[in-house]
């Protein structure tokens, strides 16, 4: 190529993997040694980023044009006028001029490596390889991450969501984004950070932004979504800040203390008084001394006495006001912050709650609090006090003997030497003291709340260690917090002294001398007292000041928490539900790291009933929680007839549901106020209406106080299944159209579950119920069951269609209940009077059938009881009995699963000829004559095919008598 250029020569430079080419005498030239350097570094800090290490050993070619016409290589491509550079067969070639040089070379040089080392395509994964150029050049220019941080912070705060997933489908696209190259740069270093090169050079590979899930699917298995949702995450978790300063603090004080501007206002005159009073005491005393004793001036001598102990009583008096003020300032200020930080705790998201510990929410709102506070009113009458005694005693010295008092003012800076080299070290050793404080509570707190666990398991001697480490380390940060601010003390104790030594020497020769008196000594030293007893004073000061900023961060931490769900900015209230209930290709993560649902999209029509099964952990108690928008799903969405959730408001959202949660949490209250949560409105007498369809009144009556039981913390004093009913009754008093429950009665015996069930049946009708359980016998019923599996949703149809599948509701069934489930159809197909019929008729049979559970030894019926229904045993067994003329009891027979038993009075009104036992728990479809008779008036076939069969089985019948 070389002897097409026709004006100069070329030359090159080589270096360990390049080969730099360029036209003698050029500016490219000129520099060629630092490009190349630069160059090998962004080589090797790529290399080393990714474990990079398939790159070729070849040398990296690269010619430097120097103006655009230079590449009269005449070759068709060619790098843009404005500096580009561009990777061609393996060499780069860019321009490289006064106005740009090397613009774009750093960007080729790691599309070349990747497109050799990765054969990752720059079409594209540009957006990947502007990252990782950001994350390189970052490692190299030693750039502070955390700034890159706190600029998408700024830009979030500002402009509202990044949208990762845009924002790398632009990396062709002009203009760029505002923050571009910060977010694929900080997300690159996420990724890396997080995931690790190896699988990160899977994600490059595969990652092609047109398609942007399915390289994270690949590489980590999970969607862009979630990773964007992590890596949102760690942005915010480094943004911790850095320790507030004074000034800081005592701003925020401000802020605090300005309702109290009244009392402050008196407290101030108080302060006055005092201060004057001490201001003016030495000089009494330089009287007393230089006129009273040295002249013998009784007069004067009792007068100043007098007036000085009058002054005092009255100094007194305001100061002891001033105190009492403060105190009330104090408690004000910390009544306010309290509230503040209670409503904030309100409004912040479940997610908060699963990640915070709550001994050290505690701790925040209660030893953070009394520093702060106290640091704040003890500042505003000491420091005012400070200031006016400080001046004007400083003043007076002057006055009294300038000299000597420009020697001490000259020393007197030396006071805050001590805090200048032990303040921040005090602050951040306070920190770490109230952190380790927290740690320790929280410890307590869930020791104290797991006594159960701890005996069962023989946990003391661990829980013992965990906490003596703890106690241990608060021990040692409480040793540093306390040694340093002694550091802090004795520094300014020691200069004090120092001064006042100086002084009295000085001052001590000048009375010998004759050029100053006694009593202005004595009134000088004194003063000097005003001037540095509060500068000593001031360094306690700054220490419970230093206390306080570290108690006042961790507040402020909990403060600048933002609850992940807010009320959108025109969020509407929602009306009744109407249509349905839907979740549109519903990703989520709790925490960005697993995908917890994935793409789910179903549909739950108002008024039906429909449950969620699936093993433990796949993703049904979330289900409700994004329906509660207790989370916000990282990508598809929540709608309610059409309306996304997140525009709707939560309070209105959560007003049409009633929930009973899988932990039951009920409040150190009486019974009747536990369930009255549910609806604050509510009458005594619906109130117990509620418990009686949760099957608790008669239980509640028998407790000795009745409904004014109380509960104990968190409902210790009741059973597990009592808890669950009462939190049952709270969602049923609520009488909400839509109700969630989460393993409801999974502490239920089957027979109040069964009567629960009943009611829940008919409180359905109109209502829209969610399930999730376990039992699945208790799901036959629901109208749709929707089946997940690891956060997918796998299977959904009725019971009787799933059942009827391969898949895995058929193999939970397996193995929950020990057969295959036969549907409500197949079931009653045993049943010979309907053996004949075809699908499409059973399956309208099927919905009339109603499941009903028995106890062990429960009657289902008596003989002699008119018969009106027809069963069939869908799991466990009853007996058949009857009494003989003896009276004593005779077994007919046992039946089993499969059989059924009162066909007969399906069609006609006799009495049961036997009664029916259940043997252990039982579970039976019943089909009434009533719901049967109005079936098959409106089915002609089914009573045609009916007809057929009673008749053939007359014929038969009469065949066999001989009739
Ligand atoms: N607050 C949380 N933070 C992080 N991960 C969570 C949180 N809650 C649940 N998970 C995880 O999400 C997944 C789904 O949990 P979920 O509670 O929805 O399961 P589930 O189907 O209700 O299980 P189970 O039948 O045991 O109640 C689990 O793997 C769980 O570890
Ligand atoms: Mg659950």
């Amino acid at each position: 190529m070389e002897n097409r250029i026709v004006d100069r020569p070329w030359a090159e430079h080589r270096s360990a993997h390049f080969v730099l080419r360029f036209p003698v005498g050029s500016l490219a030239e000129r520099n060629a040694p630092s490009v190349a350097a630069r160059l090998e570094g962004v080589r090797e800090a790529l290399v080393t980023a990714i474990e990079l290490a398939e790159v070729g050993s070849e040398p990296i070619r690269l010619a430097l044009v120097e103006t655009v016409a230079d590449e009269s290589a005449g070759e068709a491509a060619t790098p843009s006028p404005e500096g580009g550079a561009i990777v061609e067969r393996g060499q780069i070639r860019a321009v490289y001029r006064s106005d740009g040089p090397g613009k774009g070379l750093e960007r080729a040089l790691v599309e070349l490596l990747l497109a050799s080392g990765l054969s990752l395509r720059a079409d594209r994964a540009g957006a990947l390889i502007d990252g990782l150029l950001g994350h390189v050049t970052q490692t190299l220019d030693r750039l502070d991450p955390s700034a890159l941080r706190r600029a998408l912070l700024d830009e979030r705060r500002r402009d509202g969501p990044i949208a990762l997933t845009d924002i790398l489908q632009r990396a062709a696209a002009e203009p760029r984004p505002p923050v571009y190259y910060q977010v694929v740069t900080s997300f690159v270093s996420y990724l890396l950070a997080t995931e690790g090169a190896t699988r990160f050079k899977v994600f490059a590979r595969e990652f092609d932004a047109a398609v942007p899930d399915r390289a994270g699917d690949a590489a980590f298995g999970k969607p862009l979504a979630v990773l964007e949702q992590g890596w949102l995450g760690s942005l915010k978790a480094g943004d911790l800040g850095a320790l507030p300063g004074i000034a800081a603090f005592l701003r925020r004080s401000a802020t605090y203390l300005r309702p109290y501007w009244r009392q402050e206002a008196l407290i101030l005159v108080g302060v006055l008084f005092t201060a004057g009073f001490t201001v003016l005491q030495p000089f009494a005393f330089k009287l007393l001394i230089d006129r009273g004793i040295a002249q013998g001036d009784y007069r004067l001598l009792t007068g100043l006495i007098v007036g000085l102990s009058l002054l005092f009583i009255v100094q007194s008096l305001a100061s002891l006001n001033g105190e009492y003020l403060n105190a009330r300032v104090a408690a004000g200020v910390l009544t306010d912050i309290r509230l503040q930080l209670f409503r904030h705790l309100q409004r912040l998201s479940m997610g908060f709650y699963s990640q915070a510990q709550l001994g050290d929410l505690m701790s925040r709102l209660s030893s953070d609090l009394y520093v702060i506070q106290s640091a704040m009113t003890g500042v505003l009458v000491q420091g005012m006090y400070l200031v006016l005694v400080v001046t004007t005693s400083t003043i007076a010295l002057f006055l009294l003997e300038w000299r000597l008092a420009l020697l001490a003012v000259i020393c007197t800076p030396l006071v805050f030497l001590g805090p200048r080299f032990f303040g921040a070290k005090a602050a951040e050793a306070s920190y770490q003291q109230q952190e380790q404080n927290a740690a320790v509570t929280s410890t307590l707190q869930e020791n104290l709340g797991a006594q159960a666990v701890v005996k069962v398991f023989g946990l003391q001697d661990r829980a013992l260690a965990t906490f003596r480490e703890q106690v241990a380390k608060l021990a040692q940060a409480t040793i540093r917090a306390t040694f340093i601010a002694m550091l802090l003390g004795m520094a300014g104790e020691l200069t004090v002294t120092f001064i006042q030594l100086m002084t009295l020497a000085v001052g001590a020769f000048m009375v010998m001398g004759g050029s100053l008196s006694l009593g202005s000594l004595v009134a000088f030293i004194g003063l000097l007292g005003n001037v540095l007893g509060p500068m000593h004073g001031l360094s306690s000061l700054m220490q419970s000041l230093q206390l306080a900023t570290g108690g006042m961060r961790r507040v402020d931490e909990l403060l600048a928490e933002e609850p992940q769900i807010v009320d959108a900015a025109h969020a509407e209230p929602l009306g009744r539900p109407a249509r349905e209930i839907r979740l549109d290709g519903v990703t989520f993560s709790y925490t960005g790291e697993q995908t917890t649902l994935r793409d789910v999209g179903l549909s739950i029509p108002v008024g039906q009933s429909v449950a969620f099964v699936g093993p433990s952990g796949c993703g049904k108690s979330t289900i409700l929680n994004l329906i509660l928008r207790f989370y916000d799903p990282v990508a598809g969405a929540v709608t309610i007839d059409g309306r996304d959730i997140r525009t709707v408001t939560q309070a209105s959202l959560r007003g049409q549901i009633g929930t009973v949660l899988q932990d039951t949490f009920l409040f150190n209250t009486s019974v009747r106020e536990n369930i009255r949560l549910g609806r604050p409105d509510a009458s005594d007498g619906d109130v117990e209406a509620a418990a009686k369809t949760a099957e608790i009144h008669d239980l509640i009556v028998s407790l000795p106080q009745g409904y004014d039981t109380v509960v104990g913390e968190r409902g210790v004093r009741l059973s597990g299944g009592q808890r669950q009913r009462l939190a049952i009754a709270r969602a049923m008093l609520r009488d909400a159209p839509i109700l969630l429950f989460d393993e409801a009665t999974s502490a239920l015996d089957a027979q109040t579950e069964a009567a629960i069930n009943q009611t829940l049946a008919t409180l359905a009708k109109n209502r829209t119920t969610v399930t999730v359980t376990h039992r699945l016998s208790s799901v036959v019923r629901a109208d749709r069951i929707f089946v997940l599996e690891h956060g997918r949703l796998v299977q959904h149809g009725s019971h009787a269609e799933l059942a009827a599948r391969d898949g895995l509701y058929r193999q939970l069934w397996q193995q929950q209940e020990g057969g295959v489930p036969a549907s409500d159809a197949a079931r009653l197909q045993t049943v010979p009077l309907f053996a004949s019929l075809d699908g499409a008729l059973l399956a309208a049979l099927a919905d009339r059938v109603v499941t009903e559970r028995y106890d062990d030894g429960e009657v289902v019926f008596q003989e002699g009881q008119q018969g009106d229904r027809l069963y069939v045993i869908a799991q466990g067994q009853v007996e058949v009995v009857t009494t003989g003329p003896t009276g004593a009891e005779r077994r007919l027979a046992v039946l089993r699963e499969g059989h059924y038993f009162g066909e007969m009075a399906l069609l006609r009104d006799v009495p049961r000829s036997a009664t029916v036992r259940a043997r252990g728990s039982a579970m039976l479809l019943t089909l009434d004559r009533g719901q049967f008779s109005t079936l098959l008036r409106s089915m002609p076939d089914l009573r045609a095919a009916l007809d057929r069969v009673v008749d053939a089985r007359a014929r038969a019948n009469r065949e066999t008598l001989g009739v």
